[in-house]
């Protein structure tokens, strides 16, 4: 029978608490670019639907019982992996971790064979984080399984976009129209590429800022403003998203003067989030630099969504695993 539930500020028709008319076209999670904006909107609503289970006493429904899930994750994660694994766990999923130097690519064996081997044990999803960038459209290519892309080098991070829109719009009301700040290593980071095709997508105004060697070529393609300074990137914002400098990436390449130099030119402090509106939020994908790209302070501040950001992203989670399942009933 059909009920109504509150999202945000917003009323959503909804089925056994699932919402009606949910679009969602496709079989592998691998980009943004690659979503409508009513597949975003699917995944929020649904994601919503989700907190909600999360909440409870216990956290547990049959949802995704007899499936498999693979989680493959050959570069470092404490985030994305633990809530991909919180997440199917509670949808009931039988879910196994691989890392890199858990698994047989530390003896030699070739990505290609890993996921062959994996794929004949017949997992419905594979959720894949990798250092090289095309990595998950590499296996997607070649398995029958789902893929979702838990991140790939620089390239994408579609999980962690879903998740920041959704704090975003549960923490504003809603995207379209809002002032957004991505400030940092853009050039690394596949976490504000993700961000700036899904909040161009849901109608924001995005600028970016760093040091100029932190900003990539063709970035005004993803329809953003770039600004030179800290000041003029939080001037009058909704939100400030400030990401990490990804030294992992950086090999040899020394691309600003010291730590010290970059906090004082583009750290976030209480003093500089007074340029914003008095009720902007702060968010981070984490991990977090302290005392670099932003101060305790601030992290730890009443405008920091970062640890909802966390507790939003098993909900994201679980909704694409649900989505990708097929949308099996919820009970
Ligand atoms: N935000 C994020 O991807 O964090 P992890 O690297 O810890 O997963």
């Amino acid at each position: 029978m059909g009920s109504w539930c509150s999202s945000g500020n917003r009323h959503v028709a909804t089925e056994g608490g699932i919402p009606k008319a949910m679009t969602f076209q496709q079989r592998h999670l691998l980009d943004i670019e690659s979503l409508t904006v009513d597949e975003l909107t699917t995944v929020f609503d649904l994601a919503d639907r989700f907190l909600e289970i999360s909440e409870r006493p216990i956290k547990k429904v049959p949802t995704l019982r007899g499936r498999t899930v693979v989680n493959l994750f050959m570069e470092p994660s404490t985030r994305t992996r633990v809530s991909f694994e919180v997440a199917e766990k509670r949808l009931s999923a039988d879910s196994v971790n691989i890392s890199a130097s858990g698994s047989s690519t530390s003896k030699g064996e070739t990505l290609l064979d890993t996921v062959r081997n994996i794929e004949a044990m017949n997992p419905q999803i594979l959720v894949v984080r990798h250092g090289e960038a095309g990595a998950p459209h590499f296996i997607a290519d070649r398995v029958d399984a789902a893929v979702i892309n838990a991140g790939d080098g620089a390239h994408a991070h579609p999980t962690q976009a879903l998740l920041d829109c959704a704090t975003m719009r549960r923490a504003l009301g809603s995207i379209r129209g809002r002032e957004v700040a991505i400030v940092g290593d853009i050039a690394h980071s596949r976490v504000a590429r993700s961000n700036m095709v899904a909040l161009s997508k849901l109608g924001a105004r995005v600028r970016v800022s760093g040091p100029r060697t932190m900003l990539p070529p063709h970035l005004e393609d993803f329809g953003v403003e770039i600004v030179d300074s800290l000041p003029q990137a939080l001037e009058g914002v909704d939100v400030v998203m400030m990401l990490r400098i990804q030294a992992e990436r950086l090999g040899n390449k020394c691309l600003f003067a010291s730590t010290r130099e970059y906090a004082r030119t583009f750290g976030l402090t209480n003093a500089t989030l007074e340029l914003t509106k008095p009720e902007a939020i702060v968010m981070h994908p984490g991990p977090i630099n302290r005392g670099v790209e932003m101060a305790p302070e601030v992290a730890d501040g009443p405008r920091s969504v970062i640890l909802n950001q966390v507790t939003y992203g098993v909900a994201v989670r679980m909704a694409v695993l649900y989505l990708l399942a097929g949308s099996p009933p919820v009970e």
